[in-house]
């Protein structure tokens, strides 16, 4: 048992509560993460093996796939293999000498177009039979999810699917303390958890295949389970990749993240609130607009 990482990390856990919030910093020109980033994602089993799980599930002989920001291949390992043919997207300059020694190291160039541009406008020659994408961030709000499947699924052969499928975001009341100029944070250690007074409601589901709107508006009643003041909101995400495999949020995607709200409501256990709200997709998670009313 390592006693002594243990210990540090209780020395550290003040420190450490927006330490994912800055690894994770949205890039405006989606020139990709920081590389700690990425090892926070690829060593996460629970996010891939989710995909992992996901893609026992497809049949991908002799089929033609195109995923969306590849990243370092940590995916597309699983499935590569077995498919006839994949378009593999990636925009963060960055990688683009990793996956190329990735594929020639393993013999896999001859089967893959390797697409160094923007998912969201790329051009693809042929129909797929699956588009494959984990590009997205809690409430799809600071990712091109959305943007990038809405754009993709035009060019999937009837029947084809799309991996993810789903995303439901959830909401619930929360009390928060936020240090100066920050609207928002993910947690890494439930000790940073905020207060919650509420139970979880859903605001929205997102059906990758269907979605059409950027904009999400929505009214929501809320019920206190608790008094106490209510400043922020605890945003949860969950993912269908296929019909029966989910991935839930974790620290390294979709980790419960703490909103906070524009103004403070007292309230009181049984009453009932409305939460209203407003969030673009792939914009940044800092716009969105949740107010508590009576
Ligand atoms: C969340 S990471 C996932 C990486 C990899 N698929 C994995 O699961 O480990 C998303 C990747 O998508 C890339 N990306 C983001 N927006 C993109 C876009 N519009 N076009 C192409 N790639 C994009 C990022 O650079 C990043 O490498």
């Amino acid at each position: 048992m390592p006693i002594d990482l243990f210990s540090r990390l209780i020395h550290n856990y003040d420190e450490l509560k927006f330490a994912l919030l800055h690894a994770q910093t949205f890039d405006e020109q989606h020139f990709g993460f920081p590389e700690l980033y990425y090892e926070i994602m690829e060593s996460d089993r629970q996010r891939v093996g989710a995909f992992q799980r996901a893609f026992a599930h497809c049949d991908f002989q002799d089929k033609v796939v195109c995923e969306a920001g590849v990243g370092r291949l940590m995916l597309t390992q699983y499935y590569l293999p077995s498919v006839r043919k994949a378009y593999l997207i990636e925009n963060n300059p960055k990688l683009f000498p990793l996956i190329k020694n990735w594929l020639r190291e393993r013999n896999l160039e001859s089967k893959v177009e390797l697409l160094f541009t923007d998912a969201r406008t790329v051009q693809l020659p042929e129909p797929v039979d699956y588009v494959i994408g984990e590009m997205m961030s809690i409430f799809c709000a600071n990712e091109f999810q959305v943007q990038v499947f809405k754009h993709l699924r035009q060019y999937l052969r009837p029947g084809g699917q799309l991996l993810p499928k789903r995303i439901i975001n959830l909401v619930q009341l929360a009390q928060a303390e936020f240090p100066e100029g920050t609207t928002h944070y993910p947690i890494n250690f439930t000790r940073h958890l905020p207060e919650q007074l509420s139970g979880q409601e859903v605001v929205n589901t997102i059906d990758l295949m269907e979605v059409e709107k950027e904009t999400v508006e929505f009214s929501l009643p809320m019920q206190a389970l608790l008094s106490g003041s209510v400043n922020a909101v605890l945003l949860r995400s969950f993912v269908e990749i296929v019909p029966g495999i989910n991935f839930t949020g974790t620290d390294s995607l979709m980790p419960p993240t703490v909103l906070r709200l524009a103004h403070t409501v007292e309230v009181e256990a049984g009453n009932t609130y409305k939460l209203e709200g407003e969030f673009s997709y792939g914009t940044s998670l800092d716009q969105a607009q949740f107010t508590l009313r009576r």
